[in-house]
């Protein structure tokens, strides 16, 4: 794990929500690496679960199915910013849950409830023991997940941004998987839909966290936005246990 170059006061726990594409991954990462937090990539949890449905023969679509088989698969997340893991059953599912197929069937997948009250209380549990707090990205972590996380940011960016930087991204893991930008901005922009408009627990701003428009930024520039977000969390929350 790299060392904390710099440090968070307290332990401090962040939420980084927003859509595909905003840098979210990378930026949560590194952050967490920088302040000697734990992560938590919970998109690649639906996405394991997903994986799971996609094995088993159910099928995604039929949300009856997949809420009754919900609870079988054991889903474990590895949270070391430098090297995080996920295994389904024990099995190494990182390579496998960002194929083309899971990415497809991940928003009809994480739409259902069960599922979604199934990893929610995975996803507390291990927030709650991280000993020196964490970074857990996603889509409803400030409003649902974590309602009272140290720090909320929300990050966001043009659509063409998030299309040409997932673009480059499927490029360097799977050449089949680089699609033209169009077809890489529409299959985005479904996603968003799906996962913006889903009765529970929907893509969105939570009112208090901290919107950063990533566009017209680096990646360095964010991940220096955030640590000093965080810095400026850890040091009031360290205030307030010191009061
Ligand atoms: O971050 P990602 O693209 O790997 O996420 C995959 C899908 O998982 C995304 O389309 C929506 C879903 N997801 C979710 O519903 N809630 C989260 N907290 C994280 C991801």
């Amino acid at each position: 794990m790299e060392t904390a170059a710099r440090t968070a006061p307290a332990a401090v726990i962040v939420a980084i929500d927003g859509p595909a594409g905003t840098g979210k991954s990378s930026t949560s990462k590194a952050v967490a690496g920088k302040l000697g937090l734990g992560y938590l990539d919970t998109g690649a949890q639906y996405r394991a679960i997903t994986w799971w449905m996609l094995n088993n023969g159910i099928d995604v679509n039929d949300a009856t199915a997949v809420a009754d088989a919900a609870a079988k698969p054991v889903i474990v997340s590895g949270t070391d910013p430098a090297a995080p893991t996920i295994t389904v059953d024990g099995l190494d599912a990182a390579g496998p849950i960002r194929t083309q197929e899971v990415t497809a069937a991940v928003s009809a997948v994480s739409a259902v409830p069960e599922v979604r009250a199934l990893i929610t209380d995975l996803q507390r549990s291990i927030a709650a023991e991280a000993p020196n707090g964490i970074v857990v990205e996603g889509r409803d972590i400030g409003i649902t997940v974590l309602p009272d996380a140290d720090l909320k940011v929300f990050l966001t960016a043009s659509p063409e941004a998030r299309a040409a930087r997932r673009s480059g991204e499927l490029k360097g893991k799977d050449p089949q998987q680089a699609t033209d930008l169009a077809a890489t901005r529409e299959a985005l922009i479904k996603r968003d839909a799906a996962d913006s408009g889903r009765k529970t627990s929907p893509l969105a701003k939570a009112d208090d966290a901290v919107e950063v428009d990533t566009t017209e930024l680096t990646l360095e520039q964010v991940i220096e936005c955030v640590v000093t977000l965080i810095e400026g969390a850890g040091a009031e929350k360290a205030g307030r246990v010191a009061r």
